[in-house]
């Protein structure tokens, strides 16, 4: 279906859990009480499908499974399968950390995940660790190696923190190299424990692979997300961009977003939402869900506030900004 401003709103992201095994500075504080969803709070696979079933009968045939971290959910790829099963859902993908992705992958893509995101924010082990946390930099590279068995797309996402990891972009960038692997580097937004780094931006980094590799090709075509990718000559896989403060994408914006608690959020900066949780376990009607969720896609936000952001906590119509952590909402 198209929202107010004629975007076709075709793709969904799940988090099917707000849980996660790393602790990235960005992400999750790092304070002792962090507090997640009790169990009952998650909505349970038959709801998720339930609502998959409405969301591919308006148009939704892309679907992303993150979280949080998602290979955290029990049965994640009973799951996928049975989404897979919906009439109209073409295409599922998940992003993951990578940590239980060895074990995971040969289920995951039986199942049907044609795709697969993995973040890492270095290249060396102990640089890992200081920005995730916790030492699982061997697990994520044996995830990574597995993955690339499978005939499936597989991306790196590097988070640009200039604080925490600017001396290992290029190094991340090499992973394009010898291998059929996009390395896609993602702008911080604003979000949570976000707020407190600097990004590093896509020009700069652009320019200093350029100085290192020579020229680059910009790709026309693009993938289901913001990604813009180059071709680097001599390299197998390309180099993406996810540019979301320096290089605005909202105007081709195709997505909305299942939150672990089952709040649909039609943009991802935005408190505005619909809790669908709450509409199933009362017992709304099909009819009634699909009309709040065609309304809350229609009356999506047009765009961002993150330049204009600081401390105020609404745009200029009043809408309210998000506070929840990114982990929360889904990425
Ligand atoms: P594919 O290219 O289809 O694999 O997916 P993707 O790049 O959309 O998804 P991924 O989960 O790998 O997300 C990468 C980064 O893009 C994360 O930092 C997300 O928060 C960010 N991102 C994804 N969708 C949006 C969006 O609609 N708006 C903004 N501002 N950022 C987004
Ligand atoms: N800005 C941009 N990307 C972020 N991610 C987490 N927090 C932020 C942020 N503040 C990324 C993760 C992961 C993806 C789902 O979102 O690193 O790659
Ligand atoms: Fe790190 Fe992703 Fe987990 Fe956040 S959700 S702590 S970015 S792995």
């Amino acid at each position: 279906m198209q929202d107010q401003y004629g975007r076709v709103i075709d793709y969904l992201r799940i988090s099917v859990t707000d849980q996660c095994n790393l602790r990235c500075v960005y992400c999750m504080p790092r304070e002792e009480n962090l507090r997640f969803l009790p169990k009952d709070e998650l909505l349970t696979d038959e709801e998720i499908v339930r609502l998959c079933r409405i969301f591919a009968d308006i148009g939704i045939s892309r679907i992303k499974f993150t979280g949080g971290e998602p290979l955290l959910r029990k049965g994640l790829a009973d799951l996928v399968f049975r989404i897979g099963q919906i009439p109209g859902v073409k295409e599922m993908t998940l992003t993951t950390n990578g940590v239980l992705l060895k074990d995971q992958i040969g289920a995951l893509y039986q199942s049907g995940i044609s795709s697969v995101n993995i973040s890492l924010d270095a290249a060396q082990k102990e640089h890992f660790s200081s920005i995730a946390g916790i030492d699982y930099f061997e697990q994520v590279m044996e995830g990574f190696e597995e993955a690339k068995k499978y005939p499936m797309t597989v991306k790196i996402n590097c988070v640009l923190a200039r604080e925490l990891n600017e001396g290992q972009w290029l190094s991340l960038a090499e992973y394009a190299k010898d291998a059929k692997v996009d390395v896609r580097f993602i702008e911080m937004m604003p979000i949570g424990t976000g707020k407190q780094y600097t990004s590093g931006g896509q020009d700069e980094l652009l320019a200093r692979i350029k100085e290192r590799y020579g020229d680059v090709e910009e790709q026309k075509e693009k993938g289901n997300g913001p990604a813009i990718y180059y071709k680097v000559q001599g390299f197998l896989g390309r180099i993406g961009f996810i540019s979301a403060m320096s290089h605005k994408f909202c105007s081709q914006c195709n997505r909305i977003r299942l939150t672990a608690d089952g709040v649909l959020k039609p943009c991802l900066q935005y408190e505005s939402h619909v809790e669908l949780k709450r509409m199933l376990r009362q017992g709304r009607t099909e009819h009634e869900l699909t009309e709040l969720i065609v309304k809350s896609i229609f009356q999506k936000p047009k765009e961002h506030k993150f330049q204009e952001q600081q401390e105020k906590r609404c745009d200029l119509t009043g809408n309210m900004l998000e506070k929840k952590k990114m982990s929360e909402i889904g990425g």
